[in-house]
């Protein structure tokens, strides 16, 4: 058994200009499918064959483990987005507005950490213990190495954002946060339900 490239949620074309088809057919169909590719060679006839693929994240180091972590935080990126703009859900609201003071004060926060993340990697919102934080991770790193518990992430390496807003990653970062995010999936994620879909095996 080998790991699939998962469908998007929904059309290519979806988002408009704010995520275009071209970057999603270079993202979702070059990038990430040559992720999934290089994590199913790399584990054929190995002990990690039939592994889940956050087993594989956890115990892989060098390539292995860039390659698994890449499809894991590519497949659980497309669930964050939304082509139609949704509203926050109250509880998702009132723990936002407990660790970061507002919601603006938390977009603000988030951009602050996707923007200034040095070359390639992740911005992510995480569950630690009780409390919300705002953290970046770098090239493939994952929160399920760290046993961080995910709710939301952008994707800032430039593959992301390059053929719609060119370097310009602080607008990338604002047009997600203020009008493409799955504030519904990121809710989900406060009880771990949503986290489970981005998994494989
Ligand atoms: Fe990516």
């Amino acid at each position: 058994m080998s790991f699939e490239l998962p469908p998007l949620p929904y059309a290519k074309t979806a988002f408009g200009e704010l995520i275009s088809e071209a970057t999603f057919n270079f993202h979702h169909g070059k990038h990430h499918n040559a992720y999934v590719t290089k994590t199913n060679d790399a584990i054929e006839g190995t002990d990690h064959a039939g592994k889940k693929l956050s087993e594989i994240i956890k115990a892989a180091d060098g390539g292995l483990f860039n390659n698994a972590a890449q499809v894991w935080n590519h497949s659980f990126y497309w669930l964050c987005l939304s082509p139609a703009k949704k509203e926050m859900p109250a509880e998702l609201k009132s723990r936002i507005e407990a660790d970061f003071g507002s919601v603006e004060d938390f977009k603000e926060k988030f951009k602050a950490e996707a923007v200034g993340h040095f070359a390639s990697g992740w911005a992510w919102l995480v569950l630690n213990g009780d409390k919300l934080e705002i953290t970046s991770l770098h090239d493939a790193d994952s929160p399920v190495a760290h046993d961080m518990k995910p709710l939301l992430t952008i994707d800032v390496w430039e593959h992301a954002y390059y053929l719609d807003y060119q370097n310009a990653r602080p607008d990338y970062v604002s047009a997600l946060l203020d009008n493409a995010i799955d504030w519904d999936f990121v809710a989900q994620n406060l009880d771990g339900e949503g986290v489970s879909r981005a998994d494989q095996g």
